[in-house]
């Protein structure tokens, strides 16, 4: 037994340290990403359905994936503390299973601004995710379209919102990243209505920059050329498919910022699409969030890739849900992996939950299959929890449901 475990480290790390190599050699400075993932014949997984759990595919991915791509996508900010506390906040909430309840039939449904949703559980928004897999945004799209699931398109995404919506065949949502100029934010807003997203999805996390050190890391491990896999014109805001056409430029230090609560009600009077705040954590910015109008939130962190030592988003999820009194829907994301986990978030309120990196993980080491099991996996493990703990739709599915 030992030395199987000893044997298993040993040709692991040594296939991690060829890797390395690998990377390093000037002889794959200049393989975009299909060339690197078909160099990479060491995966873990040889199939998606091998997969038992989310977690399985982020060696898998990580195999795939070129470095500098793994490391943006792992990385938090500082010292990755709060990626932890996503995690951990779990770990103290318990469920409350009730017993002897006829659970042959369970129905995750929900419904969401006059859509039903087969599932309480959404794609969130990523950037650039062909540096994943050569079809990106459009491979998660086939699968959201096959396993019915809401996407959320990233302002960053490295397809233009055309093709993502005819790939997902339903409604997208899209999620901006304001420009500094109003006009610019006009243009682009009216574009994504004219692709038919009823839903706009504003992140507010990330407005103060941020200090991303697994990422740089991991950069460094790479000496491919970026323009080897990016359209060169696609390294850095103005080259993506989303700000063509649009003045990305900074606005010169010390100009007053347009975003502010102030942008709300602007952007809010413009659009005709629902309006939905990412990136909420305080009880303050949810009553703000109702009183400017906004038609949701969603309780997030940004994957930990903005501000360090927060709570985990289950954690501060409680006290946006008691701010905001049911007036608007709250969704959460941040550190989702189980079914369990899930369930936690639904019991304290929230009415669907985002993942991220899980399906960034299924997309880089399987492209499309990848992403549709990692929504199955979490749907399975969603109806199993939802069974053993005798709640047969979400509205059983309350505070009495756990411990916290
Ligand atoms: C993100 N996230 C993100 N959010 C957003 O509003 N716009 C974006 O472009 C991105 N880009 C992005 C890239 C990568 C590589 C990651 C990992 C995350 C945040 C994302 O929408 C979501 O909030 C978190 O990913 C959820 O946490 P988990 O599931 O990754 O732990």
């Amino acid at each position: 037994m030992t030395m199987t475990t000893t044997s298993v480290t040993f040709s692991t790390g040594h296939r991690r340290q060829f890797l390395r190599f690998l990377a390093a050699s000037p002889l794959l400075s200049a393989l975009p990403v299909a060339a690197w993932q078909s160099e990479q014949s060491a995966a873990v997984l040889a199939n998606p359905r091998d997969a038992l759990n989310v977690m399985d595919f982020e060696e898998a991915a990580h195999r795939m994936v070129p470095p500098a791509h793994w490391g943006y996508a792992a990385s938090g900010v500082d010292d990755d503390l709060t990626l932890k506390a996503n995690r951990e906040g779990f770990k103290h909430i318990q469920l409350r299973p009730r017993r002897l309840v006829d659970v042959s039939r369970v129905d995750l449904g929900t419904e969401l601004f006059g859509t039903k949703w087969e599932m309480p559980i959404f794609i969130c928004p990523v950037g650039g995710q062909k540096s994943f897999h050569p079809e990106g945004e459009v491979a998660v799209a086939r699968a959201a379209r096959a396993k019915h699931t809401q996407q959320i398109l990233s302002s960053a995404s490295s397809t233009a919102v055309e093709d993502v919506a005819q790939a997902l065949g339903g409604p997208l949502w899209y999620q901006l990243y304001a420009p500094a100029r109003w006009e610019d934010n006009e243009k682009l807003v009216r574009r994504v209505e004219a692709a038919g997203c009823p839903v706009l999805v504003f992140t507010v996390d990330l407005l103060g920059g941020r200090n991303l050190e697994t990422d740089q890391r991991f950069r460094r491990l790479d000496t491919r050329q970026c323009s080897s896999c990016h359209d060169a014109q696609m390294v850095g805001p103005s080259g993506r498919p989303m700000n063509k056409g649009l003045n990305m430029t900074p606005l010169p230090p010390g100009t007053p910022s347009l975003l502010t609560w102030d942008f709300v009600d602007r952007l809010k009077k413009f659009t005709r699409m629902r309006l939905l705040i990412k990136g909420i954590e305080t009880r303050e910015d949810a009553a703000l969030c109702v009183e400017h109008g906004a038609d949701g939130v969603i309780v997030s962190n940004h994957g930990v890739r903005a501000t360090e030592t927060l709570r985990g988003t289950i954690d501060a999820l409680p006290e946006v849900v008691e701010a905001v009194r049911g007036r608007i829907p709250v969704l959460v994301d941040g550190g989702f992996r189980r079914g369990t986990d899930i369930f936690k978030a639904l019991a304290l309120g929230a009415t669907a939950v985002g993942v991220g990196r899980p399906y960034l993980w299924g997309l880089g080491a399987f492209g499309q299959p990848g992403v549709e099991r990692v929504l199955d996996i979490l749907r399975a493990e969603l109806t199993l929890t939802m069974k053993q703990c005798g709640t047969r739709s979400l509205s059983e599915i309350t505070r009495s449901s756990i411990v916290l």
